[in-house]
């Protein structure tokens, strides 16, 4: 039977460069089945990167949105801002294996791409596959607690 991914809630954001990537996206999570809480931007115009990964990661932080997905010029300055919020491990995936594995071993909940960096079909297969694999838990589920245990030592909570 297919995952029931109607109660998932996927934000997603992006600045100006991200912003006609992150209009596909939308499609593409509908067409998969997840509600989709678009946090911006609403155009090409230029704006500034962090307004909106800090939306998505608040929504994820706050558990809001189960995952996040972020699209700016590079992947890099999103994840970069999203990884200062407590609870959110996003990872910035211009290819295929990381946006697998960062699920698998590191249970990544926000992923970054960006749209200046690979084409649209690759960065819509990446996403496909950030969104449909599991965290494996086993011996990453350790691996994932001492990260936690790192993020209580030297962050504040929200
Ligand atoms: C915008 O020009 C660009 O700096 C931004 O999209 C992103 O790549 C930052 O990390």
């Amino acid at each position: 039977m297919a995952p029931d991914r109607s109660q998932e809630t996927v934000a997603v954001g992006s600045d100006h460069a991200g912003y006609l990537l992150k209009e596909r996206f939308k499609k593409e999570l509908e067409s998969m089945g997840y509600r989709v809480s678009d946090m911006g931007t609403d155009s090409e115009e230029s704006c500034d990167y962090p307004d909106f990964a800090l939306a998505v990661a608040h929504a994820v932080s706050r558990g809001e949105a189960g995952r996040g997905v972020l699209i700016c010029g590079t992947g890099a300055g999103m994840a970069m801002v999203a990884n200062k919020v407590p609870g959110v491990r996003a990872v910035a995936a211009n290819e295929p294996y990381t946006a697998e594995y960062c699920r698998r071993h590191n249970d990544a909940n926000i992923l970054t791409v960006g749209s200046r960096v690979i084409g649209e079909d690759d960065a819509l297969e990446i996403m496909r596959i950030f969104m449909s694999t599991d965290f494996e838990a086993g011996r990453h589920a350790a691996r994932l607690d001492k990260m936690k245990d790192a993020e209580r030592a030297h962050m504040k909570e929200c």
